[in-house]
């Protein structure tokens, strides 16, 4: 898309590009833009390498297209709003033409919650701004344990389900600790003109990666080792103040109404 205007309208779904910039409104709150997506980028880095990944959230198809980039052989993204799906297929814009087009990448119009199954390398969850701040008041149940033990009973061995934030979730870490084998915390804080968000991803195994210790005399493993957490890495990135965009907090994700999208 090299023309500025509306894209699509419709479907609880706003997609648009001005100045330039690409804009994703979702039920009626600014999610996202192409200004800034080092967060999305870092989600798929967390699952690389990767063979097979199932992707919650098409967006402005970022995520996806850094799995293309790293490696993936499919990559499988479960979108709720088949107008975003539809936008993709027509090539709305350059990058979500781009991942519809692969021949690895299969679009699926739905909600993640009912497409978790099958064996997957990776699974990543950007679906909404985690448990404390939903954008679909029915993504809730994404974030507790009945759904996350789900998704890490259908990856592999050593495969990681890794989850967006906006911000850092110690409800969410309880989520993923109670049924994870270890949990990882990647905090990605990004720059928007004076102002610096510290998002969040969750990343954790099934208790099968973890391989009992040693010892002749070890009691039996628990189904559900301790999950350790810890936090291992902080990307950074500064981008110049957000362009002819109200400044909208977290991932340009508040409900203020000075940051309503207009
Ligand atoms: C912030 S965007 C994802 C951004 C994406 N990671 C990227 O790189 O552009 C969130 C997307 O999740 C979709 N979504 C919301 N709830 C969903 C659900 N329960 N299942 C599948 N998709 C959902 C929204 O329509 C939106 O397209």
């Amino acid at each position: 898309m090299g023309h500025d205007g509306r894209v699509i309208e419709a479907d609880g779904i706003v997609l648009r590009t001005r100045d330039g910039v690409t804009e994703l409104i979702v039920n009626g709150v600014f999610a996202m833009d192409s200004t800034e997506v080092s967060s999305e980028l870092a989600l798929a880095d967390a699952a690389l390498p990767a063979g097979r990944v199932l992707v919650g959230g098409l967006g402005l198809g970022y995520t996806a297209a850094r799995l293309l980039d790293g490696g993936a052989d499919f990559v499988r993204v479960v979108e709720l709003s088949a107008e975003l799906v539809e936008a993709a297929e027509r090539a709305a814009t350059e990058q979500l033409g781009r991942v519809a087009a692969d021949p690895r990448v299969e679009l699926v119009v739905g909600d993640i919650a009912d497409h978790v199954a099958g064996s997957w390398d990776a699974i990543l969850l950007d679906v909404d701004n985690g448990p404390t701040f939903l954008i679909h008041d029915h993504n809730a149940r994404l974030y507790r344990e009945e759904f996350l033990r789900r998704c890490l009973a259908a990856l592999t061995p050593s495969g990681r389900l890794v989850v967006w934030c906006e911000q850092e979730s110690p409800e969410l870490v309880a989520a993923l600790t109670a049924v994870a084998a270890t949990v990882e915390t990647v905090i990605v804080t990004v720059r928007r003109g004076e102002r610096t968000f510290d998002y969040a991803l969750y990343r954790a195994r099934p208790a099968s990666a973890v391989s009992p210790a040693p010892s002749a005399v070890s009691p039996a493993p628990s189904a559900v080792s301790p999950a350790p957490s810890a936090v291992i890495a902080a990307p950074s990135a500064v981008i110049p103040a957000n362009a002819g965009i109200p400044d909208a907090g977290p991932r340009s994700r508040s409900r203020d109404p000075g940051s309503s999208p207009g």
